[in-house]
């Protein structure tokens, strides 16, 4: 029996490789620059499997032109760049590939706080100047971390491993998410829910580890900055379009915040100018981007096509209906 066509926008990482290709006919996409739009539909009309980026809008558009596609495989929790409502519509199964990354996430945002507050970006710059002059008192003093008030938006798992990494900090963590967690949860991570506004003016840090959706699209905006204090940095490891940057840009330039690191951006890879600032440390959407965990979000999208066609169901479907009645 041919073994069923799959295209994949990269090349993905070899572990990945020898799972998709042991029962799928595979064609692996060498670049980003070959994975234009224009290719991708092409290529795909002949595929009944996708494995794509989170780059790859999977929307009416592509589904029309892959009329015998039966599985997206997105590299990546986060979902979208993909209209799963238009796939469950077409039989499309869609899937993504959730718990793998959350440690390595919050290690990064753990990263961006701790180089706003330390002035990492700034002090590095300088060192390699070739203009430092030696020690001085007064010399890229930043603000502790330690001690301080976390405020998580988003409990999910990103957002309690986040709160884990909080103890050994001595911080006190605040949280707030749509659903109120357990309250064992609560204790065993030592962490307080607040509704929104009184975690922002509580907050000394505010880290954002919510998914993007209708609800969460500008959940940060000039008026939110403002109940912020003026002292507060601002961390953003889920989506750009999570914080509105004009918003953001002008809380900077009145002083009503401290500082921000971003790694999300509204739209990527665009970089808006005003965010090109000392106090701003910005990543390019990098969070999960350790070998370790790429490659195991990369077996995971293989192992999820692969278990379609194998004819068991998916172990990380975002739209299961579409096997209930198979
Ligand atoms: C995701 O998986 O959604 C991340 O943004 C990519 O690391």
């Amino acid at each position: 029996m041919p073994k069923p066509k799959v295209l994949a926008t990269r090349p993905l990482f070899p572990a990945a490789r020898t799972i998709l290709d042991a029962s799928c006919d595979v064609e692996y996409f060498p670049s980003a620059e070959s994975a234009s739009r224009q290719n991708l539909l092409r290529r795909l009309k002949d595929k009944e499997g996708l494995v794509c980026l989170l780059t790859d809008a999977v929307n009416e558009e592509l589904l029309r032109n892959a009329p015998k596609l039966r599985i997206v495989s997105n590299v990546a929790v986060g979902f979208d760049n993909i209209d799963v409502a238009a796939c469950t519509k077409r039989a499309v199964v869609a899937t993504n590939t959730p718990g793998v990354l959350d440690e390595t996430t919050a290690d990064f945002a753990w990263t961006l706080m701790m180089a706003v507050a330390r002035r990492l970006s700034e002090g590095e710059a300088l060192a390699r100047s070739g203009k430092w002059t030696g020690w001085d008192l007064d010399q890229l003093v930043g603000t502790d971390v330690w001690g301080k008030t976390l405020g998580i938006v988003g409990f999910g798992r990103i957002g309690r491993a986040m709160a884990r990494r909080a103890s050994g900090f001595q911080m006190k963590v605040i949280y707030h998410d749509a659903v109120r967690v357990a309250e064992e949860v609560e204790q065993e991570l030592k962490a307080e829910f607040r509704d929104f506004n009184s975690l922002l003016s509580e907050s000394d840090f505010v880290s954002v580890h919510v998914p993007l959706t209708p609800e969460t699209r500008g959940m940060f905006s000039g008026p939110k900055f403002f109940r912020m204090k003026p002292t507060a940095i601002l961390i953003n490891t889920s989506r750009g379009p999570v914080v509105d940057e004009n918003g953001l840009v002008a809380a900077l330039e009145a002083g009503k915040i401290a500082g921000a690191g971003l790694d999300v951006y509204e739209n990527e890879p665009f970089i808006f100018p005003g965010l090109k600032r000392a106090n701003v440390v910005l990543a390019p959407h990098i969070a999960s981007a350790t070998v370790e965990t790429r490659t195991k979000m990369a077996c995971i999208a293989a192992e999820n096509v692969t278990a379609l066609f194998r004819g068991q169901w998916p172990p990380n479907m975002l739209n299961a209906e579409v096997l209930k009645d198979k």
